[in-house]
């Protein structure tokens, strides 16, 4: 069976990712197009993992590329706009997290996709990353008995590009970019089961001469089998990326943390070239992570994609799952604005983006 051919929208930090996982892990796969909007920097990319075609026009790649999936690694103000255009040349499509900017966007990816036969993946790599799938399985088997709360924990000290810290392209701060990872795990974690309420509190506590959004935000997540979910998500938090999760039950309990302790902790007097994703300085004391890809889950998640185009199999995240997750986020900034829990499903609201519900 020949290869499955995938377009990758987007030349960035994400783009890259997804570019290394399927050069070196996902062999059903042929990434034979790339656009950015910087011709150049995508050129490099291409270069560096061999893909023939380079573009900065969406609509000439689609025209002229024979590809079976379309990888959207753009600016989450541009996921919909990508994702009709792709579907409107028949493509399935793998979108990055989160998968809109608002419910009537998540709305008409959706459609535009099932319409047409065609898949509409969500790129949540929490729920593919090899220690956090250790421990669902783990708890599957009961190992903690009945679980009463589920905690997720994603920080760092703020993203690597502008776009992220405007609510207009971004969607709001880091309850939209990070928060997501927490509610879908969450959901992952407890499949099938609806969520009650939410509750959240969010605050601009470290990067308020650059953004209005949220950058330390809690969120708690109660569902309708008594399961909390309590997210903690920061752009506050120097010292380099954390992923950490904590399962409680009746019967045990499981702490996995994807970074530290995946790293080799390291003392350098004059520093080194790379620690972890936002690391900074390697002098002095440092955690050195290794295989950070395939750690975090974005081969598998990937493979796993690939697989259900080439074998018509339904993807475990899909868009319905992502359009889930956008509505929790929804329900979350309007919780920090009135203080109170929000009960879920929200009563029909129409805003440009959820953040709009905070301030
Ligand atoms: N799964 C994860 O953990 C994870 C991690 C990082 C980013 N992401 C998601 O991936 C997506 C991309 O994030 P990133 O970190 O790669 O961002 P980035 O800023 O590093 O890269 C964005 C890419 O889009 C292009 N771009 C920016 N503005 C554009 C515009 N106006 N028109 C056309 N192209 C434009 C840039 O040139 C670049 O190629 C976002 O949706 C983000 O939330 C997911």
């Amino acid at each position: 069976m020949e290869k499955t051919k995938v377009a990758v929208l987007g030349s960035g930090f994400i783009a890259n990712i997804h570019l290394e996982s399927y050069t070196r892990f996902v062999s059903d796969a042929q990434v034979v197009a790339i656009y950015g909007r910087n011709k150049e920097h995508a050129q490099k990319l291409a270069e560096e993992f061999g893909i023939p075609k380079v573009y900065d026009d969406i609509d000439q790649l689609l025209t002229e590329c024979d590809v079976d999936v379309v990888d959207i690694c753009l600016p989450n103000f541009l996921h919909h706009k990508a994702c009709l255009k792709a579907a409107a040349h028949n493509k399935h499509v793998i979108c990055e997290k989160p998968l809109a900017m608002n419910l009537e966007e998540a709305d008409e990816m959706i459609q535009a996709c099932e319409s047409r036969g065609l898949k509409l993946m969500y790129a949540e790599e929490l729920c593919f990353a090899p220690k956090y799938e250790r421990v669902r399985a783990m708890v599957e088997q009961g190992a903690v008995g009945d679980v009463y709360m589920l905690k997720q924990g994603e920080k760092h000290d703020g993203p690597h590009s502008k776009w992220f810290y405007s609510k207009e392209t971004a969607g709001g701060g880091v309850m939209m970019d990070m928060g997501c990872h927490a509610l879908a795990w969450f959901r992952w974690m407890n499949k099938g089961v609806k969520v009650k309420n939410v509750y959240a509190d969010m605050k601009t506590v470290f990067h308020n001469k650059i953004t209005d959004c949220d950058d330390n935000t809690i969120c708690i997540v109660e569902f309708e089998n008594g399961v909390t979910g309590m997210a903690e998500t920061s752009w506050a938090k120097p010292g380099g990326m954390d992923d950490r999760i904590e399962v409680y039950g009746n019967k045990g309990v499981v702490y996995a943390d994807l970074f530290r302790g995946n790293s080799s902790l390291t003392y350098s007097v004059d520093g080194y070239g790379y620690a972890a994703e936002k690391a900074g300085s390697t002098k002095g004391w440092t955690f050195t992570i290794f295989e950070e890809a395939f750690n975090q889950g974005y081969p598998q998640e990937l493979t796993h994609f690939i697989d259900c185009v080439r074998n018509d199999k339904e993807p475990c995240t899909t868009g319905r799952d992502g359009r889930a997750v956008l509505e929790l986020t929804y329900a979350a900034y309007e919780s920090a604005r009135t203080g109170k829990k929000v009960s879920l499903p929200m009563e029909a609201v129409e805003v440009p983006y959820p953040m709009a519900l905070w301030k």
